[in-house]
């Protein structure tokens, strides 16, 4: 069954500002974009322009001092710190340019781990997706025992395991040789496009961002085009 198309993200008014010692730093300025549903969008930027910052309050990792993100039709900024770790659970995964898998967990762990607190059946699922992305000869390694590609492809078979509706991406292949970060890129749309995923992707590569179907670009933590 088709899903009706409807905005997956909706960002109004969003600021982010940091006391500083001059007094107060302004990081993201009056932000407002929205995503529809299956789309893929890049954001991009000089290093420091906001792109991380944006991509946490998308998550609601952090806080805006202003402004509203709408994930799904819920208000993020409505919900306490317990229900947005809830919808985060549920609905959103994330790769991180330093991989950020736990290191006494084996592959196999690590992948199972959203699921398992989702109270969901974990071991066959996540055996599945780590061999959706090669690495059914590596379940029990331990993460230090795994080369960067291999670690990025495990977590991008925890990003996915749940068939997230959501999928926030900061800069994935940022620790990778360019041969190997190509190779976790076209696993990521890849899974992006079977799964219907809606695609946020942080890169300062112009070409990588070419390949979503839009680009917001940021400076000095305004949106200069969208
Ligand atoms: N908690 C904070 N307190 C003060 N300044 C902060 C804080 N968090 C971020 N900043 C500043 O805000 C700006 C934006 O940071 P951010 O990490 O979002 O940049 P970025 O675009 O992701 O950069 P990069 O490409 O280098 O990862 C930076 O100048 C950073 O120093
Ligand atoms: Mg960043």
């Amino acid at each position: 069954m088709k899903a009706a198309v409807g905005s997956a993200i909706e960002v109004r008014g969003l600021c982010k500002r940091v006391a500083d010692a001059l007094g107060e730093l302004t990081i993201l300025d009056n932000i407002a974009f929205s995503v529809e549903q299956g789309q893929s969008i890049a954001i991009t930027g000089a290093s420091g322009s906001g792109k991380s910052t944006l991509l946490g309050l998308l998550a609601g990792l952090d806080t805006p001092t202003e402004g509203s993100v709408t994930l799904l039709g819920q208000s993020l900024f409505d919900l306490d710190e317990d229900g947005r770790a809830a919808l985060r659970a549920k609905s959103l995964g994330f790769v991180f340019q330093s991989f950020q898998l736990l290191p006494n967990l084996t592959a196999l762990e690590n992948v199972m781990l959203p699921l398992e607190l989702s109270g969901l059946e974990a071991a066959g699922p996540a055996k599945r997706m780590l061999e959706q992305v090669g690495l059914a000869q590596r379940l029990h390694h331990y993460p230090s025992t795994l080369s960067g590609g291999e670690q990025q492809r495990v977590s991008l078979a925890r990003a996915f395991v749940q068939k997230p509706a959501l999928l926030f991406a900061d800069e994935p292949t940022g620790s990778l040789d360019e041969a190997t970060g190509a190779r976790v890129i076209e696993m990521l749309f890849s899974l992006y496009q079977s799964l219907g995923t809606t695609l946020v992707l942080v890169t300062h590569d112009p070409v990588l961002a070419a390949r979503c179907a839009r680009q917001l670009v940021l400076q000095g933590g305004r949106l200069v085009s969208s």
